[in-house]
């Protein structure tokens, strides 16, 4: 039956993998996305395509065992390669968080043309797809750098849908976007204008987008632009952050940390942009700075792995457990582990960390919203402290009641962090109360709806009062 709903995404809402005995086990993700498709129920007749993308996912595909409502496409393993670790992690994700530095800027040679040619490949199986599988009129919500071309290419084959994408990442400054050779920028904001409507995280992104059309592309045409601020799934994390697994790890970190020491915790895939070698420099700054804090403080880092066929995220990742090592082989003591690094993705550990939280570190180079920043307030059981990087897309939203830092400077981000150990404690718990209600003003399922209604409507609501 054709779908009336569909949405697109190189990840999907649901992994698999094949155990000992062959038999097929499925895992589901969560975000916005996800909570939006619940909200909209099952009989929207919604449809999700997405990359088949580990051999359990095609091993699905082939025996024709997927989910209802969602479609694994089993793009050949070295387009997606080229793709996606290619063109959208190592040169999209690159240019709208302005990660280049010398020597590791770009240099678009022969390979750069062939990895290309994989991206639109990539991108012309999504749109044949959802060309195939949507009803008349219907509405398509295109997600992320990974699918840039699909708008446009969309658009051609079914001039009936009302497509929108949007972007879960920053936009890149039209002068830094303009190193992108102009062929490739052009197809790429063509792409994107193919769209009828196209949403940012925050105001900053979505001008900053508009700022590249008018100078690459003549404009934004007849395509309508809107920012949709997501927020943190309040009600899913307190039902989650309460459960018994989250207790038995909040016993085991107690252990690690010691009795009677404050916490500064950050949760990340360990990403270039989250700028985590940094905030372990900055803690290193703090304990010279102030040495009252030895012995009284801990850093619980949760760094987990992320695009790891990537040999720059590879070195990261050494670079992260090195300056870890480092700093508790200067500072620690018998009784004292000044860092608390773990490297294996656990949710419920990273849920039982926020609610142990007296300080949150979140101080990224760029991020296009930083949902980490707007969860740790939500469920820090005592209310935390906030040090926020004015480079997240958060800090629109919750600047006021946060520390403000500036991401690249240490000496700043330790002070803040003193900043944070030492406030008050009514200060404290009154800041992250105005913060959680600041970060869950607009919950997933109601960000996805508003996206929904606001492509279907066909026009932007009008400027307020
Ligand atoms: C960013 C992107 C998301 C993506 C996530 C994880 O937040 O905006 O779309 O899902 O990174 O990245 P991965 O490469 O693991 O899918």
């Amino acid at each position: 039956m054709a779908s009336k709903v569909l949405v697109a995404s190189n990840r999907g809402p649901v992994s698999y993998s094949v155990g000992e005995d062959g038999s097929l086990h499925s895992k589901r993700g969560g975000g916005g996305v996800v909570s939006g498709l619940s909200a909209i129920g099952p009989d929207a007749g919604a449809l999700w395509v997405c990359s088949a993308l580990s051999d359990g996912d095609r091993e699905a595909v082939r025996r024709g065992a997927g989910e209802e409502g969602v479609r694994m496409l089993p793009i050949p393993a070295d387009v997606h390669a080229d793709a996606y670790n290619g063109i959208a992690n190592s040169v999209l994700w690159f240019v709208h968080h302005m990660l280049y530095q010398t020597p590791l800027e770009p240099v678009f040679d022969a390979e750069f043309r062939r990895q290309w040619a994989a991206y639109e490949t990539y991108n012309r199986a999504f749109a044949q797809a959802l060309a195939a599988e949507a009803a008349p009129g219907a509405a398509v919500l295109v997600q992320d750098y990974h699918l840039c071309l699909v708008p446009g290419m969309l658009r051609d084959l079914r001039p009936d849908l009302r497509i929108g994408h949007f972007s879960h990442t920053p936009w890149a400054p039209a002068d830094y976007f303009g190193m992108l050779p102009d062929d490739i920028r052009t197809q790429l904001l063509r792409g994107m204008l193919g769209a009828d409507r196209l949403g940012f995280l925050t105001r900053r992104w979505a001008d900053a987008f508009e700022a590249c059309a008018e100078r690459f592309a003549g404009g934004l045409g007849g395509t309508r632009v809107g920012v949709h601020g997501l927020g943190a799934d309040a009600d899913f994390l307190r039902a989650r952050a309460h459960q018994a697994d989250v207790a038995e790890r909040m016993e085991a970190l107690r252990d690690e940390i010691g009795e009677g020491r404050k916490t500064i915790v950050r949760v990340d895939r360990t990403e270039l942009s989250k700028n985590i070698a940094r905030g372990l420099l900055a803690y290193g700054q703090l304990l010279d700075d102030h040495p009252e804090w030895r012995e009284k403080v801990v850093h619980v880092a949760f760094a987990y792995p992320s695009r790891q066929d990537l040999a720059v995220y590879r070195d990261y990742t050494a670079e992260v457990q090195r300056l870890a090592t480092e700093i508790n082989s200067r500072y620690g003591t018998p009784d004292w582990t000044p860092v608390v690094l773990h490297v294996k993705d656990d949710f419920a550990r990273s849920l039982a960390a926020y609610r142990l939280a007296d300080v949150a570190l979140v101080n990224p180079i760029r991020d296009g919203m930083n949902l980490v920043a707007k969860e740790m307030p939500v469920l820090s059981d005592e209310g935390c402290a906030l040090v926020l990087s004015r480079e997240a897309g958060a800090f629109e939203e919750l600047g006021e009641d946060a520390i403000p830092v500036n991401p690249y400077d240490v000496i700043d981000t330790a002070r803040a962090l003193h900043e944070a150990l030492t406030m008050r404690p009514e200060e404290r718990a009154e800041r992250s109360k105005r913060l959680a209600a600041a970060a869950t003003a607009l919950p997933p399922a109601q960000w996805f709806l508003d996206q929904l209604r606001a492509l279907e409507e066909g026009s932007e609501p009008g400027p307020g009062p």
